[in-house]
């Protein structure tokens, strides 16, 4: 059987580039597949969180997937740490994955930066725990950015390593599932930088809690070049705003790039900005509305995670009961 597994961190304000670079293809994936969504609170914590952020955060990002359309009856929404089996899986791991390994991770690289020996073991352990959220449930098909390829890569070699390290044929290699389009959203101050919830400037991304008319007033103001649209996707080369805007609205209406062109070629800016408005806010307001009404039902959201991790749980203890087995472990 095909099954779904993605993580998403808990971080607070989630913007435009996080709807159309994931959340929008987890709504989309859960008519094809058996989805578990998982907002994973303990790799939030590989880098230091504020208690009572963390805790909100979690129910926001869970609100943002349930705002977005994604049924929590037919799939399975949870966080983390509610299925102990995260952590228990990972620590086995941690005895399968080689030092070698972690150290070609760049995300830690990143993350770590230069004072590499402050960074906690958690951080550098990591893709441990992301092999553990994937493999305990048996998933085939993992959706993820460019920016975690390595990892699900790692997450093969682990279950392959597992494998042939108990001369068994139990975790299969999951394969990821590219994103399409619209994939990096860039700011819409600056077309070199991605759209990033930690960018100064509010005028940068659009979150998905912002109101029609901030919306429009955020794209109204929204960096563009002198010349007019152009007339097929070639003319875009260099110009990072346009082809910026015009993957927004292609994303949001549902076209393509080259039919955007087509529609918009040779028109000036503000008409096309007009238009991408109506589209933004007739796409967009109903999600912030929706998240709105829900950041006010905390004891909704709370049952959604709950029930969420008990049927994550019921499919997670066989799969780790036969892992214990298999190792050893009484
Ligand atoms: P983050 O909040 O950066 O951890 O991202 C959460 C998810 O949203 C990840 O799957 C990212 O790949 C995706 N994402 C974040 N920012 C963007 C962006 N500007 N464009 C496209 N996808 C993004
Ligand atoms: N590491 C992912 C990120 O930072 C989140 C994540 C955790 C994940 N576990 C996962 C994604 C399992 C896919 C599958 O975005």
């Amino acid at each position: 059987m095909e099954r779904i597994f993605s993580g998403v961190q808990p971080t607070g304000n989630l913007h435009l580039g996080n709807y159309l670079g994931a959340i929008r293809n987890w709504v989309r994936l859960q008519s094809q597949f058996e989805c578990l969504y998982c907002v994973v609170d303990l790799h939030a914590i590989t880098v230091p969180q504020d208690p009572l952020e963390l805790r909100a955060n979690t129910r926001e990002v869970t609100a943002g997937l349930l705002a977005a359309g994604i049924d929590p009856t037919n799939n399975i929404i949870f966080n983390q740490s509610q299925v102990s089996g995260h952590s228990e899986l990972a620590w086995i791991f941690n005895c399968v994955a080689r030092l070698g390994w972690l150290n070609r991770m760049t995300q830690f690289k990143e993350k770590a930066g230069k004072r590499r020996d402050n960074a906690t073991v958690g951080l550098y352990a990591y893709p441990n725990l992301m092999a553990a959220d994937i493999l305990l449930y048996q998933a085939t098909h993992v959706p993820v950015g460019d920016d975690q390829k390595q990892h699900l890569e790692l997450t093969r070699d682990i279950a392959q390593a597992f494998n042939s390290m108990f001369g068994v044929d139990f975790f299969p290699e999951p394969e990821p599932v590219i994103m399409d389009d619209a994939a990096r959203v860039m700011s819409l101050r600056n077309g070199a930088s991605k759209m990033s919830k930690s960018d100064e400037s509010d005028y940068s991304r659009i979150n998905l809690t912002d109101d029609g008319d901030t919306i429009a007033l955020k794209i109204q103001k929204a960096r563009t070049d002198p010349d007019p649209l152009p007339y097929s996707a070639e003319g875009l080369e260099g110009r990072s705003e346009a082809e910026n805007l015009i993957g927004i609205y292609a994303a949001l209406s549902d076209t393509s790039i080259a039919e955007t062109c087509d529609e918009f070629g040779g028109e000036n800016f503000s008409k096309f900005k007009s238009r991408l408005t109506e589209v933004a806010i007739a796409r967009l307001v109903p999600i912030g509305e929706e998240m709105r009404r829900l950041a006010g039902d905390v004891s909704y959201i709370d049952s959604v995670l709950s029930e969420g991790a008990e049927r994550a749980r019921h499919l997670a203890n066989p799969v780790l009961n036969e892992v214990k087995r298999i190792v050893g472990l009484l």
